[in-house]
């Protein structure tokens, strides 16, 4: 495919503009789909010995649109932070597509790292640099350094950045400073960043935690696209339960780096609720 004419994420006829063999074919049933990671009795205890996950261990399928919640300080950062190595975990094994994160060494780390998108909560863009050299820096497990450095980036790499940028519909931003957008905007480039690996799992902590509730589900859709049209698996931790269930296909709760929930949204109750947020909690809507 070559994707050329891409349009905004939204558009009924979505053309694909990247290259995977997945892509090509029709997408594949939920129900029979395999599991693509795999976590297996994962613990973080940190220098100060805060235990911030304890022996964790949950399978995620392919597709998927897995949200994690919890309280602040329950460990989503920590877990999603383990998985691609950005933390290193105590114990326990993280296994992608049959290749054990864990035991990667610096390069196997780097080419499996390629495969995983993350996005945060406060953007991590360069906040001088252009929004197009922001993007562009997504493909930086691909580039030789001293092309990056010398800000020599192939053509097709522009190209994708913008088609990227297109595609969470702010290309006339490229040439603007990163600072100069809105935190809803901001978040767009990140995700525009994150496509340039073409991943096939996307990382996403907090992702709207910063943004105001009707910026938060513009962002939030455009995830939910990549997941539903590109066949991204997605791993967003989130704060508000309301979220949660608007996007998530399976929620898992953590509490003190436990699970407390692993299941279907619509099966978190009152009962449930206060389980995951405590007895005095009240849930909020965001609309
Ligand atoms: N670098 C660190 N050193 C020590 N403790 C940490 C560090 N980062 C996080 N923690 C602790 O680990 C626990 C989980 O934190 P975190 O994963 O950030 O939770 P969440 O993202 O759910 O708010 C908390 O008790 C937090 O204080
Ligand atoms: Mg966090």
């Amino acid at each position: 495919m070559s994707g050329r004419g891409a349009r905004s994420l939204g558009s009924t006829a979505f053309p694909i503009p990247f290259t995977h063999t997945r892509q090509t074919q029709p997408a594949p049933q939920r129900q029979d789909r395999s599991n693509v990671l795999q976590i297996r009795n994962l613990t973080k205890i940190y220098e100060d010995g805060t235990v911030a996950l304890h022996d964790i261990s949950f399978e995620v399928k392919d597709g998927e649109f897995l949200v994690i919640i919890g309280l602040s300080g329950s460990g989503k950062s920590t877990l999603l932070r383990c998985i691609n190595r950005l933390i290193e975990p105590t114990s326990g094994q993280v296994i992608w597509d049959d290749v054990d994160i864990t035991a990667a060494n610096q390069g196997e780390l780097r080419r499996i790292r390629r495969q995983i998108g993350m996005i945060f909560q406060h953007f991590n863009l360069v906040k001088r640099l252009p929004v197009l050299t922001n993007v562009l820096t997504g493909r930086l497990g691909y580039v030789s350094t001293w092309r990056s450095i010398l800000g020599r980036w192939p053509r097709e790499d522009r190209e994708r950045a913008f088609r990227n940028l297109e595609l969470v519909g702010i290309a006339e931003k490229a040439y603007n400073r990163a600072d100069e957008l809105s935190g809803g905007q901001q978040q767009r480039v990140g995700i525009a960043r994150a496509l340039m690996q073409e991943p096939r799992l996307l990382l996403a902590d907090e992702p709207v935690a910063s943004l105001d509730p009707a910026t938060s589900h513009s962002v939030m859709k455009y995830i939910e696209q990549l997941n539903r049209e590109m066949g991204v698996t997605v791993l967003c931790s989130l704060h508000f339960l309301s979220l949660a269930r608007t996007y998530a296909t399976r929620i898992i709760a953590l509490k003190a780096g436990e699970i407390v929930f692993d299941g279907d949204p619509l099966d978190i109750d009152d009962r449930r609720f206060k389980e995951i947020y405590g007895e005095e909690a009240v849930e909020v809507e965001i609309r």
